[in-house]
């Protein structure tokens, strides 16, 4: 076996901290048959009992699992104890701790297996490597293969509720928006896995439409729900970063290398800064007119005055730099991190903005249903022959521009394609209603899919490394290796949606701050002690040569 880059520090805590929890784990699965079987051998008198205890021990897994696996939620004992005497629970292998948070260990350990996957795929020699290769030809056929496949099985109309109007009209409703994320990702994802360059532009407006998303469903919670609690914002940032964070330490790469989730957790930041700082006044027009203009301004400064960049940033340079190993020219370490933020520097402002008029155009689009049928069917022939005139447009000039040029107009018009979206998407209360569930299901885990092909999907094969070549399980197949990485890459992101779940339900308390912050403390402290441990343990074999 091959092992492609040194071992380093990261690395070895992870692994000296993740092996106990998987030996605590199997114990506590020991553990939990043992009791359950004593229980039967009590029970064995009446059969009633047996099955009602039976049954109760199921309905709690049940309740846990269903709940995100919350400690808490299974015991209230766990809650009143602090944090060192968890450690110490844990370290004296204390039955019933072990038993208590048996989810939490079989969760951290599954996630710790996930991660192993990715190692083995992505920095060993173990498993084979191809090239990519485009045909046109079946990159649309695969596309369309699964539209007709999720159009057929998961077909749906919604008829829930607006929840400004009470009304079935559903404006830019949940269902919709990851219904969009589902099939923008799966073009992004084959765009990678086919090397699909001539879509280059086309991708570059669904990162758009990413943010824009980022900065309407953000903007919308803060200032419907008003919910700046510590809490809430460590949970975000869990989702947004959890993942990612152990695959920069289990792959030693680097945080930009996965772009996607800086730029979503910077842009998440500013949109709750935006709304956060004097959230009393949100209230009042004005000040969230001021707001957005404050935002612009800060975006001009940063990103169009020269210099301002790389002054602004050069202090997280040991958090956002990045080289790409195979680059031919040396470039500056921000450089990628100022390319893709710069993209779409602009485009959250913009969701913000729709997503603050987002309750008068629902209100003028429900008097348009109740108008009269002549007139509401000429409003909408016009907004459609509008939008139809100013995306071809946009198709003509702007997308059809060759890479460079279009990368420098971007910023400036990615609105354009997304609101020419919105519109047909909305256009009449049927096309509202309907939803490819599928697709829909496939957005809820963009993120882990996102995350997840570099390694096991594709292959970076060195740190750092862009995933320049494919997994290959089934090596001269390459239509039956795509079918089978595909599946358990698919799979694997799902599982590690959950986990990101289970475990953020486990360690994040909603409502305790207290013990939040026990619990955050107790983090860095773990990690810190395994961290030195590793770099000692790394030190030991250059001592003793
Ligand atoms: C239109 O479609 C988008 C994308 O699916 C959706 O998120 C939104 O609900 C709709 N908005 C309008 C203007 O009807
Ligand atoms: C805020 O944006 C992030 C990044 O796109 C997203 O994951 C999260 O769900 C958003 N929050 C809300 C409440 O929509």
């Amino acid at each position: 076996m091959v092992i492609y880059g040194p071992l380093t520090p990261g690395q070895v805590s992870f692994f000296l901290g993740i092996v106990p929890v998987f030996a605590a784990w199997l114990y506590s699965e020991y553990l939990e048959c043992k009791k359950n079987s004593s229980f039967s051998k009590q029970g064995r008198d009446s059969d009633i009992n047996l099955v009602e205890l039976g049954g109760a021990v199921k309905e709690d897994d049940r309740a846990v699992l269903l709940e995100g696996g919350g400690l808490q939620a299974a015991s209230p004992r766990v809650r009143n104890s602090s944090v060192t005497s968890h450690v110490f629970r844990f370290l004296t292998l204390d039955e019933s701790f072990l038993l208590e948070n048996r989810l939490t260990l079989r969760a951290i350990s599954e996630f710790g297996a996930l991660l192993i996957y990715f190692y083995i795929c992505d920095r060993t020699n173990l498993l084979g490597e191809s090239k990519k290769s485009y045909n046109r030809d079946l990159f649309l056929f695969l596309y369309f293969l699964l539209i007709i496949v999720s159009a057929i099985t998961s077909f749906k109309i919604h008829n829930d509720k607006s929840p400004f109007s009470g009304k079935s009209i559903m404006y830019l409703n949940r269902h919709q928006t990851e219904e969009w994320k589902g099939w923008m990702q799966v073009l992004f994802l084959m765009y990678h896995y086919f090397a699909a360059t001539e879509i280059y532009n086309a991708i570059r407006v669904f990162i758009a439409a990413y943010v824009w998303m980022t900065g309407f469903g953000n903007f919308s919670y803060y200032y419907i729900r008003k919910d700046f609690s510590l809490a809430r914002f460590i949970q975000m940032m869990w989702r947004l970063n959890f993942l990612v964070l152990f695959c920069c330490i289990v792959l030693n790469n680097n945080y930009t290398l996965y772009y996607i989730c800086p730029m979503h957790t910077l842009f998440t930041l500013m949109v709750y800064g935006a709304l956060g700082i004097f959230n009393k006044y949100n209230e009042h027009g004005t000040v969230i007119a001021a707001k957005i203009l404050a935002c612009f301004l800060v975006v001009i400064l940063i990103w169009e005055v020269p210099g301002v960049f790389e002054l602004f940033w050069s202090p997280f340079t040991f958090l956002l730099g990045y080289t790409d190993p195979a680059a031919k020219v040396e470039l500056p370490l921000l450089h990628e991190w100022h390319f893709r933020s710069g993209l779409d520097r602009y485009i959250w402002i913009i969701g913000m903005i729709y997503a603050y008029y987002h309750p008068t155009v629902e209100r003028w689009m429900e008097k348009l249903e109740e108008a009269e049928i002549k007139r509401r069917i000429s409003i909408k022939a016009i907004i459609v022959i509008i939008s139809l005139t100013i995306g071809y447009l946009w198709v003509e000039y702007i997308y059809k521009l060759p890479k460079i040029t279009y990368n420098k107009y971007h910023p400036y018009t990615s609105w354009i394609p997304i609101t020419v979206y919105i519109c047909l998407r909305n256009v009449t209360q049927h096309l509202r209603c309907y939803t490819l569930t599928l697709f829909a299901w496939l957005g809820k885990i963009t993120l882990e899919t996102y995350i997840s092909q570099i390694h096991i999907w594709l292959r970076s094969g060195l740190p750092d490394g862009q995933p320049k070549l494919l997994l290959s399980l089934i090596p001269n197949y390459p239509l039956l290796n795509f079918m089978l990485t595909t599946s358990i890459y698919i799979a694997v992101s799902y599982r590690l949606f959950e986990l990101t779940n289970t475990l953020k339900m486990a360690f994040i308390p909603s409502k305790d701050n207290k013990h939040l912050g026990h619990n955050l403390a107790a983090g860095v402290v773990i990690a810190s002690i395994l961290y030195v441990l590793a770099f000692v343990l790394l030190r030991v074999p250059q001592m003793t040569v």
